[in-house]
């Protein structure tokens, strides 16, 4: 029986499944035929919605190689609802295996799963992510499909132990290899530390990047409470699929989209609690992005707005603890509730529950860990944003991670073309440079480097490591981890391959920084910053075919999430619902006609 013949569907709007499965004509039996080999029964197949389930999975993505497990929990969610699950693969992403970068491939992902939804029949979506760009890259698409979608993460693995001490992934990967730098470390045990550091399924253990967009999925209310901390290996992730997938299922029939549950309040939401959590500066980037795909208006500013929110959370980079210890604690409900006069308690969830109604009987169970607001770690937000003549547009500073005592700086620069020169020229014992001198390192933007890499987290030069300086002021136009720890300035905007005034830093100008004004000055005037820009060489364009090409011709600035323009919401428009074009074949042949 077709579903539009269903007399308990009377009073609900058609599935949009139906219009490729439902009828007798030859357009409905070549769709129906066409999922037969998946060994489905027509009692399977009809009159029920249909649930895809958006997989990173892969082997070349260690973080994400456990998503099949949690694909298979979901499917049994959906069957029991009543839905029909179908699992199709996306593309995935690794943080460290993919070059140039994974940043680059984010639009690529996001381009993947917003048509790969957009173009089948499927009711809802649940969207499995776990690596850094996997989850900004599916809610990305998602937002733009703006079809149902539930997100479901990987979550954080063990705790790497090295040495009879706790190691995280993002941070001690960075001290320890600062150590070998410094000839603490031997090249032995070095590579016993590298064993010991990614020992189980999951991401990154401290509030870096997949952290972060974890949790950001929890606040904006797209995944279901308690979704980010629970560990990957723990079976309650496998329950916490399971119910995503039932209810992918009631969003599927009560028709509600992310564009219901992602609105304005749920950003600001989102924002509050990345301040709160000591969230990464990535997460900025990609709150920006998907903002942009839903046609909510943000931008830094609205990150600016939330700087007094004080940072609750101990854990790395900002604080002490690792991620384990955040789920024991209570995780992001716990958090949430401990700063919920500072939410939007009225924004809505995917669970049919508002945010306050979600927050109902939580709060911290470890108050080292998840502080109350009368005693944070920190008593302003994590974030910084920063503008000026040296960042026009902005640029972004995890303050809680880095030293008080640069909050306020004026140095002379020291200037590094390129990364190419950085690498050659850091550890020379001759450099002529102090702790007083700001870095300011060129051409590592979405256009220059290209593909804004993790290019910002530059190391202090050798000769300072040896005389024991722990900080500096660094600033470059590219991004850094999240588990990164410093006074790193970045993302300025606009960047140098497309004219910013950073392009027009010398070594020996002078820099001001003022965190708490939010102030980025370089003391050179308008006129001095246009003629030196005006004769620097032509930015080199690095493809000129295939993918590299179509994002050189499309990515927008940082400031903007670093997205194509041409895949942001248009104004006033929704996305269409269905394929523009005829979904038949031939529209209205009926078999036997
Ligand atoms: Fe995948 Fe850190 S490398 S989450």
């Amino acid at each position: 029986m077709p579903a539009s013949d269903d007399p308990s569907r009377e009073s609900k709007p058609r599935r949009r499944s139906s219009y490729w499965l439902d009828g007798d004509d030859i357009n409905g039996f070549n769709h129906r035929a066409r999922l037969k080999p998946n060994g489905f029964s027509d009692e399977a197949l009809l009159n029920r919605p249909i649930i895809g389930i958006a997989n990173t999975w892969s082997e070349l993505v260690g973080c994400n190689v456990h998503l099949r497990q949690l694909a298979d929990a979901a499917k049994r969610g959906v069957l029991q609802a009543g839905g029909l699950p179908l699992e199709f693969p996306v593309l995935s992403l690794s943080e460290t295996l993919m070059k140039p970068n994974a940043m680059m491939y984010r639009q690529l992902a996001a381009m993947d799963v917003e048509s790969s939804i957009h173009a089948h029949p499927l009711d809802a979506v649940v969207l499995l992510g776990s690596c850094d760009k996997t989850t900004p890259a599916l809610l990305m698409g998602a937002s733009s499909a703006n079809v149902p979608a539930i997100l479901v993460t990987g979550g954080p693995a063990l705790v790497g132990n090295w040495q009879g001490k706790e190691a995280g992934s993002g941070t001690d990967f960075w001290r320890v290899s600062y150590d070998v730098r410094a000839g603490k470390v031997s090249k032995e045990e070095y590579r016993e530390f590298e064993s010991s550091l990614c020992r189980s399924v999951g991401h990154c253990m401290e509030m870096a990047t997949a952290m972060s967009m974890a949790v950001a999925g929890e606040a904006l209310g797209i995944a279901l409470p308690d979704n980010a901390a629970i560990p990957a290996v723990d079976s309650r992730r496998l329950v916490l699929a399971e119910r995503s997938g039932r209810r992918a299922v009631e969003l599927a029939e009560a028709g509600v989209r992310p564009r219901d549950i992602m609105t304005k309040d749920a950003f600001q939401n989102a924002i509050r609690v990345i301040m709160a959590i000591g969230g990464s500066t990535n997460a900025v980037i990609h709150l920006l992005a998907i903002a942009g795909r839903l046609g909510v208006p943000l931008s830094l500013d609205d990150f600016a707005a939330e700087k007094g929110i004080p940072v609750l959370a101990n854990l790395r980079p900002s604080g002490e603890h690792l991620l384990e210890r955040f789920f024991y604690a209570g995780g992001v409900q716990a958090l949430m509730a401990e700063m919920a006069p500072l939410l939007n308690r009225e924004s809505m969830t995917v669970n049919g529950k508002t945010i306050g109604e979600n927050l109902e009987g939580r709060r911290s169970l470890d108050h080292e860990v998840i502080r109350p607001s009368s005693n944070p770690i920190n008593p302003c937000g994590a974030i910084a944003v920063l503008k000026g003549n040296l960042a026009p547009d902005g640029a972004v500073m995890k303050r809680s991670a880095a030293d008080p005592e640069l909050f306020t700086h004026y140095g002379p620069a020291f200037v590094f073309e390129n990364v190419y020169e950085l690498n050659e020229k850091l550890d020379d014992p001759d450099l002529p440079i102090t702790s007083e001198h700001i870095i300011v390192l060129k051409g590592g933007g979405p256009v220059g480097a290209p593909g804004l890499p993790e290019w910002g987290h530059i190391p202090i030069p050798g000769k300072l490591v040896a005389q024991g300086v722990k900080d500096m002021v660094r600033i470059s136009d590219s991004r850094i981890s999240g588990g990164s720890h410093g006074a790193m300035i970045v993302h300025v905007s606009p960047e140098a391959a497309v004219g910013g005034p950073i392009a027009a830093v010398q070594t020996g100008d002078m820099i001001r920084l003022d965190v708490e004004a939010g102030l980025l000055e370089v003391e050179i005037s308008d006129e001095e910053i246009a003629r030196r820009i005006s004769e620097r060489p032509p930015t080199k364009r690095h493809y000129r075919r295939g993918w590299g090409a179509i994002y050189l011709d499309q990515v927008q600035q940082t400031h903007l999430g670093a997205d194509f323009g041409i895949l942001r919401a248009i104004e006033g428009e929704e996305p269409p619902d269905l394929p523009d074009l005829p979904i038949g074949l031939i529209e209205g042949w009926v078999l036997g006609d």
